[in-house]
Parts: structure tokens; sequence; C-alpha cells
């Protein structure tokens, strides 16, 4: 089913995002300068917008480091009543050596904190920006690991990403952020040691358990 959608952010992350999604639903491109964005938009076939403007989508995708998104989130409340807020950020410290939220949160959790009128779900944390243009690996499509406390807002989000190339597994509720942003710092640590970043992704590799055979 085709949503109207809004992708918050013109930098790495919102530019793959956009192009993923603009053949397959209505995308408002929200821009603190969407004078900026307007080519690059018109050849994706979304709409640039401000950021007020972006807020009249159903689901709002946040391409904005976890410092600027607490902020416009708590700035939006009342707009964003009833809608569904897909969070991306892995907050990540200065050098990237840590975090900047203590081990019992995380940034999917400190946002909805932030903002208990929407329904946050997650997505994304796992997947580099380089990916999306190489979303297939000798082991298969990356996985995206999707995470949220409502299920049917969790499902909708899964429904929308459907059309795009990888794997969408349900990882279970927002708490589960606090592994996979840890599963994100890792996988930069140890791409950027082998020289795999940004085209590195999760997996889980896994195969069906064989029916055990019954003996007569
Ligand atoms: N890069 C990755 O591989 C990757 C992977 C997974 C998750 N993520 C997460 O995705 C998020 C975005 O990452 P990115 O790599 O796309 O970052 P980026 O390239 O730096 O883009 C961030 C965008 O945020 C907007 N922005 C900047 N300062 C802002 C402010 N003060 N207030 C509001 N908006 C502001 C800008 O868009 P405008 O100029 O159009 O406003 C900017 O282009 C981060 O939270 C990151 O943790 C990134």
């Amino acid at each position: 089913m085709s949503e109207r959608v809004a992708v918050l952010g013109s930098g790495r992350m919102g530019d793959a995002l956009v192009a993923e999604l603009a053949p397959h639903h209505t995308v408002l491109w929200g821009s603190r300068d969407p004078e900026r964005i307007a080519a690059r938009a018109a050849e994706l076939g979304a709409t640039p917008v401000d950021h007020e403007a972006a807020l009249a989508a159903d689901i709002v995708f946040l391409a904005l480091w976890h410092r600027d998104e607490v902020p416009f989130v708590s700035r939006h409340r009342a707009a964003l009543a009833g809608k569904i807020v897909v969070s991306m950020a892995n907050p990540y410290n200065a050098d990237y050596t840590g975090f900047t939220t203590s081990p019992d949160t995380s940034a999917a959790e400190v946002l909805a904190a932030a903002v208990p009128e929407a329904t946050v779900v997650g997505a994304f944390k796992n997947t580099f920006w380089g990916v999306f243009e190489r979303p297939e690996f000798p082991e298969g499509l990356s996985d995206v690991l999707v995470t949220g406390d409502d299920q049917d807002a969790k499902d909708r989000v899964m429904a929308a990403l459907a059309p795009m190339p990888f794997r969408f597994l349900d990882a279970g509720p927002l708490d589960r952020n606090r592994t996979v942003e840890r599963m994100t710092l890792l996988a930069r640590e140890l791409s950027t040691r082998y020289g795999h970043h940004p085209h590195v992704s999760w997996r889980l590799l896994g195969q069906a358990t064989p029916e055990p055979t019954v003996a007569s």
C-alpha cells in the first residue's frame, strides 16, 4: 500500500532512503533548506519541503543525528501526535568510541520518551549508507532490524519498506535498540579496521532445522 511518508534530513541516509522510497510512496523530503535539495528531489521524485510541511506525512523517518532529532520531536510534539516516527540514529560520541546515551537505554527509547504522542519504530540503524547502493552481499541481502513496542506500527513500517532490496526482520520491542545500536558501533569499528566501511551490514545466517527422523 502506498503511504505518505516524510524523510527528514538530506545527508547520506536521507538521500539514500528517499531514492528507495520515492518509487513506491508519496515522499515529502524535509530539509532546513528545501531550495538546496530541489534539483535532487526532482531527480528522485520527491517533494522538497521545510520541516513543518514534512509533518503532514503519516510515517516520518528521521535521518538526523540523535543530538538533532530529540530537539526536533520535542518542538513538534503536537504535530507528531498519532504519527509513526522512525528512529534511525546511533547515538555515537564525538570520536565514535562509544555512545552519548547510558547503557540502560537507547537512542530510540530516548526519542520515544521525548514524543510520547507518537509511536516510535526503529529501523536502518545497522544499515550503513554505502549498503543502499549495493545491498547484496555474497551471503545474501543485508538485514534491516525493525523494532517497536506497537506491533501494528511496526507491521505498517515493514509493509511500507517491503519493496526495498533488504531482508526486514522483526527484532522485537524498542528496548532491543540497546543491542542493535551497539551492534552498529561494533560493525563500524570492525569494518573500519578491515577496510569495508561503509559497505558493511549485518545478516543473520540461519537455516531451517530439519525435522527429526522418527524411528519406526
Ligand atoms: N551514515 C550511516 O552509514 C548511518 C547508518 C545507520 C544509521 N545512521 C544514522 O542516520 C542519521 C543520519 O546520518 P547521516 O550519515 O545521513 O548524517 P549526515 O550525512 O550528516 O546528514 C544529517 C542531516 O541532518 C540535517 N541536519 C544537520 N544538522 C541539523 C540540525 N541542527 N537540525 C536539524 N537537522 C539537521 C541535515 O539535512 P538538511 O541540511 O537537509 O537539514 C544533514 O544533511 C544519524 O543519526 C546516524 O546515526 C547513519
